[in-house]
């Protein structure tokens, strides 16, 4: 059984992200059988980190909020599947202020030298949308920012999906990107099975 932690990083449920990953789940439910623990960002109370570094000390952050079942997450599933839209050329709020919270994830590793994961290596993908039509960097800085969350979290990638021109050709009309992303959770699952053992 693979557990997987599905972060929807749109505030708009059944956006593009929203259809995107449903086909990314599916793929991964044909592959094996799947526990999926989905968050909508958007509607769980996550305040921003206030950069207290008590976690360096603690190894947990200080703040109590919906956070918290996030922390759970990150902390049993066996894969990680992460879907935002691209927001001033950087992830949109929900993601990023998830991400900062993952600070005692960091501490953690390269403060307090502690493996929270007991050396295991769990899969991730990342699924970013760009209303606009592709330009420089419209995607790298949010793909750096989720690779070092990837380090931090003991996560290797199947791959980032990128889409852009959404707005224009929104993901309902790509049959062909629906299918690559079924069969990106059919890896993610599989990988994230062959972590478990
Ligand atoms: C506040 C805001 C800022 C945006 N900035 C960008 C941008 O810098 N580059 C881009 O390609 N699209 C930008 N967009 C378009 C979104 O990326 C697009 O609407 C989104 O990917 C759709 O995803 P969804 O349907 O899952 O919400 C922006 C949209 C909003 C609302």
């Amino acid at each position: 059984m693979t557990t997987v932690l599905a972060l929807l990083g749109s505030p708009r449920p059944d956006g593009n992200n929203g259809r995107a990953m449903e086909a990314v789940l599916r793929g991964a439910a044909a592959a094996g059988k799947l526990e999926v623990r989905k968050m909508l960002l958007n509607q769980l109370t996550i305040k921003p980190c206030q950069g207290c570094h008590r976690c360096l000390h603690t190894g947990r952050c200080v703040i109590r909020d919906d956070m918290d079942a996030v922390y759970d997450g990150l902390l049993t599933m066996d894969a990680f599947l992460l879907a935002a839209p691209i927001y001033f050329s950087g992830l949109s709020a929900q993601a990023k202020v998830m991400i900062d919270r993952c600070q005692p994830f960091w501490a953690a590793r390269f403060a307090r030298k502690t493996d929270l994961f007991s050396g295991r290596k769990r899969s991730g993908l990342l699924i970013l949308t760009g209303g606009q039509p592709a330009y420089d960097g419209q995607f790298s800085g949010s793909q750096a920012v989720v690779k070092l969350l990837y380090k931090m979290i003991g996560v290797q990638s199947v791959g980032d999906f990128l889409a852009a021109d959404i707005e224009a050709r929104p993901m309902a009309q790509r049959p062909t990107d629906l299918a690559e992303l079924f069969s990106l959770g059919q890896r993610l699952n599989r990988d994230g099975a062959s972590a478990v053992e």
